[in-house]
């Protein structure tokens, strides 16, 4: 006789991943069968993306009026969400129609990091709205976490990057850089058990590492944001592209859930 499967085995099934493995008690196992995933010792890791950068980003300011690091590491979140939705200290507030805060949980526990908002997410305001979202959510529900609710969705950029053909691109450094104090107090504000970084963009800007650092290099481990686990893995839109993949994102996942279970400086 077969058995009807669950909520999270249809998920894990549409992010390209299975069969789940099933203990014989009857509860699943977290650790994805093929994954190359290894704990390994934790990487020296800086706070916060170089702060000579965010001073330089900071000083590019179109009007001179946009507030500083500090003045933005002080807000609440009215504030902090005022001060985004006025925010001019880049040259992507010029192209865009919406900002792109975030969502979810202010306290949520976890908090996944893409790169900047695509053409759906600047015409509605909100992160990971297209097919790649979709993708997301399906990752979220096989982790037993719903958008909204116990996780919250942010960007490395608020406003949507746009190449010289009309197209997203990835944010230059300069944009993350001026965007980077008001991801910095939404992670103090919210402050999760773990941050997952989706995609090089997140990584390299929360881990502030250099470009020619590969996602291949940086997965398996759990780096430190601050004093926060850090797990990167894939970007959605990648795994579009690359289905093949969604292996090991959720070998990723697993690393981030084992994190988030053991980690001893959470509260
Ligand atoms: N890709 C991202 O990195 N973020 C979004 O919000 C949408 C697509």
């Amino acid at each position: 006789m077969t058995s009807t499967p669950d909520r999270r085995t249809i998920f894990l099934d549409e992010m390209g991943v299975g069969p789940v493995w099933t203990r014989r008690d009857g509860s699943h196992q977290d650790t994805a069968p093929e994954t190359s995933v290894e704990k390994q010792p934790e990487a020296a890791v800086p706070s916060a993306a170089a702060p000579s950068r965010i001073a330089s980003a900071d000083m590019a300011s179109p009007s001179g009026t946009a507030p500083s690091a500090s003045e933005i590491a002080g807000m609440d979140w009215v504030q902090l969400k005022a001060a985004v939705a006025d925010c001019v200290k880049c040259g992507l507030c010029k192209t865009r129609t919406k900002t792109v805060f975030g969502t979810g949980d202010e306290k949520a526990k976890w908090l996944f990091v893409g790169e900047g908002p695509g053409r759906n997410e600047d015409l509605q305001g909100e992160p990971f709205v297209g097919p790649a979202g979709k993708l997301l959510d399906n990752m979220l529900q096989a982790m037993g976490l719903k958008r909204g609710r116990n996780a919250n969705i942010a960007n490395i950029v608020k406003c949507r990057p746009i190449g010289a053909d009309g197209r997203d691109r990835p944010p230059t450094p300069e944009e993350a850089d001026a965007c980077m104090p008001y991801l910095q107090r939404q992670i103090a504000l919210i402050q999760p058990g773990v941050i997952v970084a989706l995609g090089k963009t997140a990584a390299l800007s929360l881990l502030g590492l250099d470009p020619d650092t590969s996602v291949g290099q940086l997965r398996g481990k759990v780096h430190r944001h601050g004093d926060l686990p850090l797990v990167v893995t894939y970007h959605p839109a990648y795994l579009l592209r690359k289905p093949a993949d969604k292996a090991k994102t959720w070998g990723d996942l697993c690393l981030a859930m084992n994190t988030y279970a053991h980690d001893d400086n959470r509260q």
